[in-house]
Parts: structure tokens; sequence; C-alpha cells
């Protein structure tokens, strides 16, 4: 059914149909019986999905990953289809158009997508509005960054500014420096400038009235040195977490002709090319820290079995955005299904 609908979406721009797209389900979240309808097939209730993780009690660990509902524009449909969770954002202080378009591709030969997005929103206040006026109770992680044009040196001032803004809405924060399609944003993942951002972002929620876990959404492309220092900077600044990972810059990995990944340029890589890698980060970080780093893992999970190898390297809970795309909504059934059924052997 999906792969039908999947083969017409796929004849059109990719940003005009994620629009449009979201445009007919919230349509369908307004008819009740639709509404209904569609909680109905994609929602899987059980206790025994449940887990608990910073105090937090998520339904099923299956979430939406960032980049999605940058946003908020579309929470109460999409948590009809299921998700434990939904993570918005990359949001930043200001309104900002991103890059000029085309900027999202497409690479069904490598069940992949290429996107150098470059943060668009509408800005972290007006996704606060939305927020506070939804209907549907699902948990939500606040994934911020910085303005393109605040230089790195005052790159902090701009998370502090989400942290504040977002706090009364959200359960959890992802600090993201990890994209590729801002310039210069990857540079924050250092050590010193990272461990600097992360105590400034530390200290702000930290004296709101209620902390919320704060956790850091890393690129696959880090060396292990560079895991090793990750590692050593959440302990020294005590934050709750790791989401690894986003996208790549990698292309080694790919099917579809050199000339044509030519022409699409620059961006971060994500789908089915990132899977094993996330997978090796998780890993790595787990083996290092002996399991005492809590983790989401995202990055290629297609597949019941994807989700359940990211779980069983290390991760607590899973997101998904381009094998939603390609597998349809169903995707979160199936993987909470596959769950059960592991609970039950
Ligand atoms: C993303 N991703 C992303 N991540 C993030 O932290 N902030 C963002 O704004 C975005 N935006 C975004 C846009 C698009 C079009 C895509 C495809 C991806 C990265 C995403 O959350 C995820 O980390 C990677 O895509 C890897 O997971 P998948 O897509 O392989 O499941």
């Amino acid at each position: 059914m999906y792969a039908l609908l999947r083969t017409i979406l796929f004849q059109f721009a990719p940003e005009a149909v994620h629009l449009w797209t979201m445009r007919q389900l919230d349509r369908a979240y307004t008819i009740t019986p639709i509404r209904f309808l569609l909680k109905g097939v994609y929602q899987k209730k059980s206790e025994h999905l449940h887990r608990t993780l910073w105090g937090i009690d998520f339904p099923n660990p299956v979430g939406l990953a960032a980049g999605f509902d940058k946003d908020a524009k579309h929470i109460d449909a999409l948590a009809c289809l299921g998700f434990g969770f939904i993570e918005i954002g990359t949001l930043t202080p200001k309104a900002q158009d991103g890059n000029p378009k085309p900027r999202l591709f497409r690479l069904p030969a490598d069940k992949a997508l290429i996107n150098r997005m470059g943060f668009n929103n509408g800005g972290v206040d007006a996704a606060v509005l939305r927020l506070q006026k939804r209907k549907e109770r699902i948990i939500i992680g606040g994934n911020i960054g910085k303005n393109k044009i605040t230089p790195n040196e005052e790159a902090y001032k701009d998370y502090e500014y989400n942290v504040k803004a977002l706090h009364a809405v959200v359960d959890y924060f992802v600090v993201n420096v990890s994209s590729p399609n801002t310039p210069g944003l990857r540079e924050l993942q250092e050590k010193e400038p990272l461990m600097a951002l992360l105590h400034k972002v530390q200290a702000v929620n930290k004296s709101m009235p209620h902390p919320k876990p704060v956790l850091l959404k890393i690129a696959p492309d880090l060396t292990d040195t560079q895991l090793d220092d990750i590692i050593d900077i959440v302990a020294a600044t005590q934050i709750d977490g790791i989401v690894a990972t986003n996208t790549t810059i990698d292309r080694s990995q790919l099917q579809t002709a050199k000339e044509r990944v030519e022409a699409i340029g620059a961006g971060g890589l994500s789908g089915k090319p990132v899977t094993a890698r996330a997978t090796e980060v998780i890993r790595y970080i787990h083996q290092k820290t002996k399991g005492s780093i809590p983790m989401i893992a995202v990055g290629g999970i297609f597949t019941a079995e994807d989700a359940l190898e990211k779980l069983h390297a290390g991760a607590s809970l899973v997101q998904v955005y381009t094998g939603f795309i390609y597998e349809g909504p169903g995707i979160v059934k199936n993987i909470c299904n596959a769950l059960l059924q592991q609970n039950k052997n």
C-alpha cells in the first residue's frame, strides 16, 4: 500500500512532497473518525514497550528524529502515527530561510537522502507558541542550534536563548553541533569549544525551576579520538546523554552514479549508507563507558532488525527519519511489534 503511494510521491520534488503530505495529515487529523482510524492503525500500546529514562516515561522507544517537524507545526497529527516521542528543531533564536532550493535530494538506489537545508526554521519563539497550543500529549525533544549569522564565539548565546525559550514546553534538550549544513558549526564539536558551550547550556538549564535532561547530538564522521573526547566532555559537563548520529559527509558507500552524486553537491547523507557507522558509534561509546551514558540511536533504521541492532549495541531509544520516508508510517508499529515479540522469546 505505502509502496504504491511512495512510487507516486517520489515523482515530485522531495520538499514539496513533504509539505503536501504534512498538509494532508494535518487535515486528516481534524476529521474525528479519521483521527481515530490513524491512531487505531498505527499506535501500539503495551506496558512492555515503556522505557523510563532521565525520569521520563516513554510509551515506546521509537521516536521521530530532528529535522522532520523543525517548527513543531504537525505535532498533533504526527502523534497519531505511534511515535513514542518527537524531536522538534533544529530551532534557532531568529527565523532563517536556510539554503537556496533545491536542497533535499533522494538517492533511491541507496535508500538514502542528501540534504543541505541549513536550519530553515521560523525561530524558536514561534515554535513555543505552537507547542503551548498542541492537543496531543507526546514527549517532545527540543533540538537547538545557532543562527547562521552568529559567529562561533557567540554561539553559546543562541543556545542559551533557546534553552530559556523552550524550557517550559519540551521534555529534553538536544544540543546540535553536528549538522554539516551550517558553515563552521561542526568546529564546535572540538574539545575546548564544546566543553565551554555545554557548561553554559547546563548553567542556564540548572538555573530553571525544573532542569531538563540535556543531550548532545554527534556526527558519524568523528574519529575514535574525537569520540573519546566526547566521552570526557559528557562526564565533565554532566550532560545526560548522546544522540548518535547526525548525517554524514562521507560519500564512499554509495551505489548512485558518481556524476549524480557530484551534481547534487554538498549536504548531509542519511539513510542506509549510515546504518552501519551509526551503530558502530553507539557500540564504541557503550563499550568504552560500560553503558554509563544513555543514548538515542538514529541513522539508517529501516526495519525492526535495524532498530534491534541499535538497541543491542547499547542504545536505549531509537529515532527514524529517512526510514520513515522510504518505509512509511508503519515502520513505528513494525519496530514495536518486533520488540514485543522479542519480549516473549
Ligand atoms: C535531518 N537531520 C537533522 N538533524 C538535526 O539534528 N537537526 C536538523 O535540523 C536536521 N534536519 C534534517 C533534515 C533532513 C531533510 C534530514 C534527512 C535529516 C538528521 C536526522 O535527524 C538524522 O540524524 C539523520 O538523518 C540520520 O537518520 P536517518 O535519516 O538515517 O534515519
